[in-house]
């Protein structure tokens, strides 16, 4: 096997070398831990020289102590145990590349069902890199002092990185965990890497099993896919093999959104909710609420998905002439900003546009200075007639009648003058 030692010292910045250099002395110091190991993506990345992600090791022999240790040694907090023998050493305060590192117990798994979550039992290194999803990513370099740099590869990711394919390690392995299929594209693209002959074929074959995972775990990896750089590529491609039409009957991705994304890929500051809205804009409202049954969505991105065909119902209103601001805000009132923000986008270029901009710019933000305290100070009952009235001056002041608190106070005056204190 070669020696990539290089990468863990010229390849690496200060930090990861730090943890690298740690790991070595923990291993040739604490009794019980038998082998250590860079895994996964990161071993990927230092031999395609892109910038590493957080640090994946995995231990064989007591990876509790092991970690606890090297928490220790990085100035971090004991690490939080997760699933299975699994820690989590979180490193954001401390660095600033390496914001947690995650300690493996190698393990080799089992699926009783596909999409289940897999049957564990502790393991050796290569059992461990047998139950990954790609030969790519089934790498590993011992961090060990013995063989420190010694790169362990029984399935060929070395060829594979060279070749520039991304392949399954065996044919069950889309059945065994569906979420791979999205993960297939996430890296072809990402790393500009081919699909081997044989994934479209194994991709097909098992696309239906998307159906078995959770909502949770869908909606996961979609919003995985949509906080990549290369998202419009990659939903191209996701529509291409089925993927969208699996999650979601309907869910598919329009011209004209793609376009705008492409033209947003560059800026990183793209929010959820407006991807969300971007994405599926242009479906129905059924297909909207389809997708986030799938998706079981919380709240504000179950908005962003639906507000599109909410405010597809009402906008041909905006059309009209002379349209007062307070009539657009109330046509408005509802609709996330996310989906007005998309319809800005990627609506047609209709009038309906330049009061939608209005809204985002400016009325929204108009709101009265008098308040509730006010209103109970000039007499006016407590209760729900306090809000109405707040609503009137609001109007008003949408449409410039009142500019003024005083104005705001003499409106709601001449409203309900019989209320008033004498
Ligand atoms: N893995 C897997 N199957 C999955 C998820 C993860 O086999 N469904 C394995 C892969 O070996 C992967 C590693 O666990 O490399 C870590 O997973 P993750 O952090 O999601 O991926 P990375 O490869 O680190 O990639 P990224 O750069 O996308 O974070």
């Amino acid at each position: 096997m070669p020696n990539l030692s290089q990468l863990l010292t010229t390849k690496s910045s200060v930090e990861y070398k730090r943890v690298f250099e740690h790991c070595r002395d923990i291993s040739n110091e604490l009794d019980g831990v038998d082998g250590v190991y860079i895994v996964g993506g990161i071993v990927r990345d230092l031999i395609l020289d892109r910038a590493p992600g957080d640090i994946d090791l995995s231990v064989v022999g007591d990876a509790k102590a092991f970690s606890q240790e090297l928490a220790a040694r990085t100035g971090a907090a004991s690490p939080d145990e997760s699933q299975f023998l699994t820690f989590k050493i979180r490193t954001s305060g401390i660095f600033s590349d390496v914001s947690s590192i995650d300690v493996v117990t190698a393990r080799a798994e089992s699926y009783a069902d596909s999409a289940a979550l897999p049957d564990v039992s502790v393991s050796s290194i290569d059992d461990d890199l047998k139950r990954r999803d790609f030969t790519v990513n089934a790498m590993a370099i011992s961090l060990a002092g013995s063989d420190w740099g010694t790169l362990v590869d029984p399935n060929n990711g070395f060829g594979d990185v060279m070749r520039k394919r991304i392949k399954v390690l065996h044919d069950s392995s889309f059945v065994d965990d569906p979420t791979r299929i999205f993960r297939a594209v996430r890296y072809a693209v990402r790393l500009g890497f081919k699909l081997d002959s044989r994934m479209n074929e194994l991709i097909s074959k098992s696309i239906a099993n998307i159906d078995r995972l959770s909502g949770t775990r869908v909606r996961n990896e979609f919003e995985l896919v949509l906080s990549e750089p290369n998202r419009v590529e990659m939903l191209r491609m996701s529509e291409e093999i089925g993927l969208l039409a699996a999650i979601s009957p309907g869910l598919r991705i329009g011209t004209k959104a793609l376009q705008v994304l492409s033209e947003q890929s560059e800026s990183d500051s793209v929010e959820l909710p407006d991807l969300l809205a971007i994405t599926t804009f242009g479906l129905n409202e059924d297909e909207a609420n389809q997708v986030v049954q799938r998706f079981d969505a919380p709240p504000a991105s179950g908005e962003s998905i639906t507000g599109n065909a909410q405010l597809a119902k009402h906008v041909a209103v905006l059309d009209q002439p002379n349209l007062a601001p307070s009539e657009v805000a109330e046509i408005l009132r509802e609709i996330p900003l996310a989906s007005i923000n998309a319809y800005i986008l990627a609506g047609p270029p209709l009038p309906r546009r330049d009061k939608l901009v209005e809204y985002v710019e400016k009325i929204r933000f108009i709101k009265p200075e008098i308040t509730g305290d006010d209103l109970l100070e000039i007499g006016i009952p407590q209760g729900p007639i306090i809000g109405q009235l707040i609503d009137v001056v609001r109007r008003a002041k949408l449409d410039g009648k009142v500019s003024t608190k005083q104005d705001e106070i003499e409106l709601a005056k001449s409203r309900l003058p019989g209320f008033l204190a004498k």
